[in-house]
């Protein structure tokens, strides 16, 4: 990568900085050239410049992480915004994304500002265009940081746990679970912890080919014993930002949570982690309803058929009773691939009275990929079609006051409000 420990350039006041890792995607030969020549400087030669366009940068499965900058030429794509949008939700939250771009028009300028990009230069680029606006938004990020940061990497903000709940059993909620918790680490590069609450039957640590302890258990009987110690202890680390609990209790002793138990372990454990996923289980009421209770999001997926959307509804029922601050996101299952399901999504829309934020596609060499690697999704299988649908849903949780839920007026509606708006300006 461009930036090691060593790089260093002088910025314009002379003051030592680190290089900045760097790439881009351009079709036009002479614009080529001027990146390479503008980016020289702060890349220390190093920014990786390729051949190609918006539609090249999306069909990159893996970004690096340290990535600081990409610059994108919009070239001739035929939904500019959406695709804006798209590859915003793919590359690492602190990259800056400078589009470049035929269309001299302030309308598609202040599009892409809004799904997130940093500034938009039309072509032909003048000399030193390109690093100037990258020192502009260099310099926004390193001051606006603080502020924009706590919003997107949200370190000081307030903990979060969010809730996936299956409507019935085998839809697919452990998975993407832990799909999503291994996504949200990588994008925040925050360590986030999953925690199955299904003491007895739970499958996540199976799945991640961890090892279940019994302090689980001990901890929800006490939470007031918890402290930073025994949480580092008991989380077992999966990757570099994935963490995971879970216990593996005789099927025959009972277990009875006291009130509360699950909202006063959560609070201990948000001590060391912000971010929770928490695997909840169906086949108990009692820590069910306790893990709503002390969830900030909730992730309900319901599978397409009668009794999964009838079940989908008891559960919103419950979290608006329970929970109702927080905010709910719905998917449908992808289990059973919906061409084949009784169901259909404008039903399950019709009947829970509001739109699904994410339909999570069948893609079962994915699913048997992460089973056999014992790894997260988004890891076993990158490209996957489930990984790509869940982006924009895990891009939305990390957005403080969460834009996502609730209405069900994700990124996605955002998304076709812009391509809309862009289409009428064409006509
Ligand atoms: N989107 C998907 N497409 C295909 N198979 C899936 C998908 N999601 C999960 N699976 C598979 O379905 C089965 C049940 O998944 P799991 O996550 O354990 O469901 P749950 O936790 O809701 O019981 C597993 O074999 C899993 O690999
Ligand atoms: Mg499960």
């Amino acid at each position: 990568m461009a930036a090691s420990a060593t790089a260093h350039v002088l910025n314009a006041a002379g003051e030592e900085k680190s290089a900045i890792s760097a790439m881009a995607f351009i079709a036009d030969s002479t614009a080529q050239a001027r990146v390479s020549a503008d980016l020289f400087n702060v890349t220390l030669g190093k920014a990786n410049i390729r051949e190609g366009s918006i539609d090249g940068a999306l069909g990159l499965s893996e970004w690096p992480r340290d990535l600081d900058l990409l610059v994108v030429d919009l070239a001739d794509s035929n939904d500019p915004v959406a695709d804006a949008a798209a590859l915003k939700t793919a590359v690492p939250s602190r990259c800056i994304v400078i589009a470049l771009g035929r269309i001299n028009d302030v309308a598609l300028y202040r599009d892409l500002i809004a799904v997130g990009f940093n500034d938009y230069l039309a072509l032909p680029l003048n000399e030193g265009v390109v690093g100037r606006a990258v020192e502009r938004a260099l310099e926004l990020r390193e001051r606006g940081g603080a502020t924009m940061n706590a919003a997107v990497t949200g370190k000081d903000a307030r903990p979060r746990t969010l809730s996936v709940i299956g409507a019935r059993g085998g839809v697919g909620a452990t998975t993407t679970a832990v799909a999503v918790a291994g996504m949200l680490g990588s994008r925040l590069r925050e360590e986030v912890l999953l925690i199955d609450f299904d003491l007895h039957y739970g499958s996540l640590m199976l799945s991640l080919d961890l090892e279940a302890i019994d302090a689980l258990r001990e901890a929800l009987d006490q939470p007031d014993r918890i402290d930073a110690l025994f949480i580092q202890q008991v989380a077992q680390k999966k990757g570099e930002y994935l963490y995971a609990i879970g216990a593996e209790e005789a099927p025959s002793g009972g277990f009875q949570a006291r009130p509360h138990a699950a909202n006063d372990f959560l609070r201990q454990i948000h001590r060391k982690f912000r971010w929770v996923v928490a695997d909840v289980p169906r086949g108990d009421p009692v820590i069910q309803r306790q893990v709503i209770e002390a969830s900030t999001d909730i992730l309900l997926i319901a599978d397409l058929s009668l009794p999964g959307v009838r079940d989908a509804m008891r559960i919103q029922q419950i979290v608006h009773d329970v929970a109702p601050n927080a905010k709910l996101y719905l998917a449908t299952s992808g289990v059973i691939d919906a061409r084949r399901s009784s169901v259909k999504v404008a039903d399950v829309e019709r009947t829970l009275k509001r739109k699904i934020d994410c339909q999570i596609p069948s893609d079962v060499p994915a699913a048997l990929a992460a089973v056999n690697f014992g790894k997260p999704l988004a890891e076993a299988a990158p490209n996957s079609s489930i990984v790509k649908a869940l982006r924009p849903l895990v891009a939305g949780l990390d957005v403080e006051g969460g834009k996502g839920g609730g209405s069900g007026g994700t990124s996605r509606s955002l998304l076709r409000r812009f391509s809309q708006g862009l289409k009428a300006r064409k006509k």
